[in-house]
């Protein structure tokens, strides 16, 4: 029996009571609406763009895409975020951590020529082994060029010989007098965004420099890379000024050829993505990689990245969250991309004309025993002799239209991040802002 009800919503409430004793669709069907409707969306454009053979409407399509799991998923999410990621403090950073072991030099200097730091997730010893042999290299050519060093490390989930690995290179920092902060956990506590994740884990790597503990000339990231230590100093001590200066990250396919490892995060001067096999990059840059020359780019990381220090003087960090229509750059929300992405954004906004560099001379991969193949390849298609840092070219305003390949937690793995932007999407250009 229905109870007649009045009021300003009576005709709702009128509408509840009636429904009580029917079923409401269940969430399941609802969802799976959604989807039929996108999909339904999808193709209606799709199919639109066939016969007018428009970029503009593919791109639209893409956008619309974004903007619907922007509002159904992350959204509210990246609200709650949104006031976490103001908060940068030393407990904050240990509570992204399970059962954290801090291992701290006594005193280090506050300022420093080259703050290290290095990120692990659950590495087998032998890389943790090949990293720790090149950076010891690395810091004693360092010391002896009178340079000074902090060195920041992260290592989660790795087994005990990982752990212990880490404690004798402590040690060894302890008698080299470099200051030192390692901190070994048993996993990182996660949140629901993986990329939101990953840019607090960094921020935790550079916490000396963002609360500005620490203030440094030079900021060198690995990811849990290994590499030649020569190539590093090179970069440090070549007098090049920049903003970031990139390695290039590779591996070996299974039908050992050399392929590029970071198609995710690498946008040329174009804003566009190389190429995974070889020849990887356009004409231009190729030319310069041949040649083991540096080129320009709007963004890359490679494994290794060298950060101008003062950019954490100005307040940079890491963010795992699009700019919703905030700079005049975007002209709705920013790319749900990389937290490396989001970066590179950010120093170009510091900026205006960011001095970003690709060293075709530095290499980095992800298995120790790839460094000697990596390197044999690369000695095929690339000059014997490196040749400093010959005919830069002078800098450069942003591309105006940069490759977005989308995050979209729940629907992107780490996997497919690359596949999303390649295949299953048109590839999304952001439009120019407003002039
Ligand atoms: C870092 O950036 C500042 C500002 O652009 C510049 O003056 C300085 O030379 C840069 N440092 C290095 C080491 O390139």
């Amino acid at each position: 029996m229905c109870q007649k009800l009045t009021g300003t919503f009576s005709w709702w409430r009128s509408f509840k009571v009636d429904k009580v004793t029917t079923k409401l669709p269940p969430r399941k069907l609802l969802s799976a609406l959604k989807v039929f409707l996108i999909v339904l969306v999808f193709i209606f454009l799709f199919l639109k763009d066939f016969f007018s053979n428009s970029f503009q409407d593919v791109s639209d399509l893409v956008r619309w895409n974004l903007a619907f799991f922007y509002h159904s998923n992350d959204y509210t999410h990246s609200l709650s975020f949104k006031i976490l990621e103001e908060t940068e403090t030393r407990v904050y950073c240990l509570s992204h951590i399970e059962y954290p072991t801090v291992l701290e030099s006594k005193e280090h200097s506050q300022q420093v020529d080259v703050y290290i730091g290095l990120l692990l997730h659950s590495n087998e010893i032998s890389l943790v082994r090949s990293w720790v042999s090149e950076t010891t290299k690395l810091l004693k050519n360092l010391i002896e060029q009178k340079l000074d060093v902090f060195v920041s490390i992260i290592e989660d989930a790795g087994k005990q010989d990982v752990k212990e690995q880490l404690r004798d290179f402590s040690s060894f920092l302890r008698e080299l007098k470099v200051g030192y902060r390692i901190i070994l956990g048993k996993s990182f506590v996660g949140y629901p965004h993986r990329i939101y994740t990953l840019s607090r884990i960094r921020n935790c790597v550079l916490l000396p420099l963002i609360l500005q503990e620490i203030s440094a000339t030079h900021v060198l990231m690995f990811n849990d890379v290994t590499y030649q230590f020569e190539r590093v100093l090179d970069l440090i001590v070549d007098g090049q000024s920049y903003d970031m200066k990139c390695g290039i990250d590779y591996f070996i396919n299974n039908d050992k050829t050399l392929q590029l490892y970071d198609l995710w995060v690498m946008r040329n001067m174009d804003g566009d993505i190389p190429r995974a096999k070889y020849p990887f990059f356009n004409r231009f840059d190729s030319d310069r990689f041949v040649r083991k020359l540096p080129f320009r780019a709007y963004c890359c990381w490679g494994g290794i990245a060298l950060l101008n220090g003062s950019l954490f003087r100005e307040g940079i960090r890491f963010r795992g969250l699009p700019n919703l229509a905030s700079s005049s750059y975007q002209s709705e929300a920013e790319c749900p991309q990389s937290e490396i992405n989001f970066f590179c954004d950010d120093v170009w906004d510091i900026r205006g004309k960011a001095n970003v560099f690709i060293y075709s001379s530095l290499f980095s991969v992800y298995r120790s025993d790839e460094l000697e193949s990596v390197s044999l390849h690369l000695n095929k298609i690339q000059n014997q002799k490196a040749q400093g840092v010959a005919e830069i070219s002078p800098p450069q305003h942003r591309p105006k239209n940069i490759v977005c390949c989308p995050w979209i937690e729940g629907v992107t793995n780490i996997a497919g991040a690359t596949t999303v932007c390649y295949s299953n999407y048109p590839i999304y250009k952001l439009p120019e802002g407003p002039v």
